[in-house]
């Protein structure tokens, strides 16, 4: 045999095998996925090939998700209308295709709760664009060194460090107020703010100190960045399922890659500057990037400067977007409900006066805390969580195999008339008069090992700010507000807040 015919015969080996893979990931897993489904009594369309039910998913919910709705419309068939509308067609528990993968809706407490406790063999799914762009680190990590992870930066969020934070806060929402004032002037009536850029400003703002600390300057470039990104994420969604995609030059991709260079180059820059300043054995941040660079320095268990840029990333992302949308949600739910408003301001009034808030008086706070709670209940920042399971396991009475994915549909749980009652659209603290300990159907953070890291420095900032803005401001809709909530990764406030603020005499 000459060399040419051997290069041929390995050349068409290769092609065969590569066929034969692309075979079974296209058509025959799928098919075999659908089968053990279907065997546990399980519904959903058909496999379609390559697509699924992608092409619907993507039309109906684009369809569904630009339109006004009235504040008192039951949220789920708007924010989540395919998955509603195959609830509704398939039975609760049915599946989705997301191009090949079968994903199977989850709005069980129950079921949810035993996916979101076993993050060893429920893990996140494979390729994820945002893990793979916009942020990496603990939210994308599995295993060991999620663990390692989690552990090195669990000190970033102990109760010492979330009281330092406390008058950081204080300061960036004064910054904001501050403008408002000036927007308002000495005007004796209302003036209408789009509130909700001011509000993404300020959580920008107190991640940048939070993560920085006297560089914060430099990191809010990074969090201008990251916003364009997670703009982005939504076009590489739509093509996530194809392996490699990423690396085909859209549009898109190029921006994306353009970006993710600059976030880099800048974080290198500020972790550089700090590792000057700890060879010169200077004072080094109690700041997220100083726990991280203090890792470092036990030899063999810190963090791979790779890693401290990941976290750093990833600390803008999960961070800053989720406190603000539950800031802006309470400003329009408390718009909407004059009677709150009162009842909060006065109990702010009560603790803290005129003065910024402190800590300890945070934990006086009871109305704005049933308020922030039943606000994550209505608008939980991140309504839907994926998983992948990676072996075959036991789920309730059912037997789950390896390969099926899952989509934790947190808000269509946390507005079930079953759990809530029949007036789960209507907006009342009083739900949580007892506190929340206990209430598996309520989990705005997640549950289990992987529950959210900053969940108590998220509720802190947004306790000051509402605390802040309560002291200053009364506020109502302004006519031209439009209520569309609107579900990219996070749930945002499509055409903005626009309100009308009175300053307080
Ligand atoms: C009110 C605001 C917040 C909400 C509603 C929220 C919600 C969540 C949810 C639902 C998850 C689970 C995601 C998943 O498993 O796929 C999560 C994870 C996470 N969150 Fe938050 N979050 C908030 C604030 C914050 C803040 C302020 C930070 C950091 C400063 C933060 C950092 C993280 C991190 C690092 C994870 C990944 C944890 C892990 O996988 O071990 N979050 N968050």
């Amino acid at each position: 045999m000459n060399l040419t015919s051997i290069l041929c015969s390995i050349l068409l080996a290769a092609a065969i095998a590569w066929g034969v893979k692309l075979l079974n990931w296209v058509w025959l897993r799928p098919k075999k996925l659908e089968k053990l489904l279907r065997q546990q009594g399980l519904n959903g369309n058909s496999y379609r090939l390559l697509l699924g039910d992608m092409k619907d998913l993507i039309s109906v919910t684009k369809q569904e998700q630009f339109k006004p709705i009235q504040l008192s419309d039951h949220l789920p068939p708007h924010i989540l209308p395919y998955f509603h509308q195959s609830m509704s067609n398939h039975g609760e528990n049915c599946f989705v295709w997301f191009g090949p993968s079968p994903r199977l809706m989850i709005s069980d407490p129950q079921l949810m709760r035993e996916i979101l406790a076993r993050p060893d063999v429920f893990q996140k799914p494979r390729p994820d664009p945002i893990g793979n762009t916009i942020a990496g680190g603990l939210l994308f990590l599995e295993g060991r060194k999620w663990a390692k992870h989690r552990k090195i930066i669990n000190p970033a969020f102990h109760t010492d460090k979330l009281k330092s934070m406390v008058p950081v806060i204080g300061l960036s929402c004064s910054d904001m107020i501050g403008k408002w004032e000036a927007l308002v002037g000495s005007n004796d009536s209302p003036v209408e703010v789009d509130v909700w850029p001011f509000i993404e400003d300020f959580s920008g703002d107190v991640i940048s100190r939070a993560a920085f600390g006297s560089s914060h300057e430099q990191g809010r470039r990074i969090f201008e960045l990251q916003k364009e990104l997670v703009k982005l994420a939504l076009e590489l969604m739509r093509f996530m399922f194809i392996p490699g995609w990423r690396f085909v030059p859209t549009k898109a991709n190029r921006r994306t890659k353009a970006i993710s260079e600059e976030i880099r180059s800048l974080l290198k820059g500020i972790i550089e500057q700090r590792e000057k300043a700890m060879e010169r054995e200077e004072a080094v941040d109690g700041d997220l990037l100083g726990t991280l660079m203090e890792s470092n320095k036990e030899e063999g268990h810190g963090m791979s400067i790779d890693d401290v840029i990941e976290e750093c990333k990833l600390f803008y992302f999960a961070g800053s977007e989720t406190t603000s949308l539950v800031l802006v949600w309470t400003m329009v739910m408390l718009s909407k409900h004059q009677e709150w408003q009162a009842r909060a301001r006065e109990e702010a009034l009560q603790v803290f006066g005129e003065r910024h808030p402190s800590y300890d008086g945070l934990n006086r706070l009871k109305i704005v805390t049933m308020i922030l709670n039943e606000v994550l209940r209505m608008y939980p920042s991140v309504p839907v969580i994926a998983r992948a399971l990676v072996e075959t396991v036991k789920l309730g009475d059912m037997t789950m195999p390896a390969g099926v994915e899952f989509m934790l549909l947190i808000g269509a749980m946390h507005h079930d008339p079953k759990i809530w009652g029949d007036d789960v659209s209507e907006f009342k603290p009083e739900r949580f008069e007892s506190g929340v300990k206990g209430q598996s159907m309520f989990i705005p953070f997640s549950s289990g090992p992987r529950v959210c890291i900053g969940q108590n420095f998220g509720m802190i900032e947004a306790k000051i700010a509402v605390a802040m803005m309560l002291q200053r401001f009364s506020f109502e809709l302004s006519p031209s507000y439009l209520h569309t909530p609107f579900l990219i990764i996070t749930l945002q406030p499509q055409h903005g807040a626009p309100l009308l603020l009175r300053k307080l005499k």
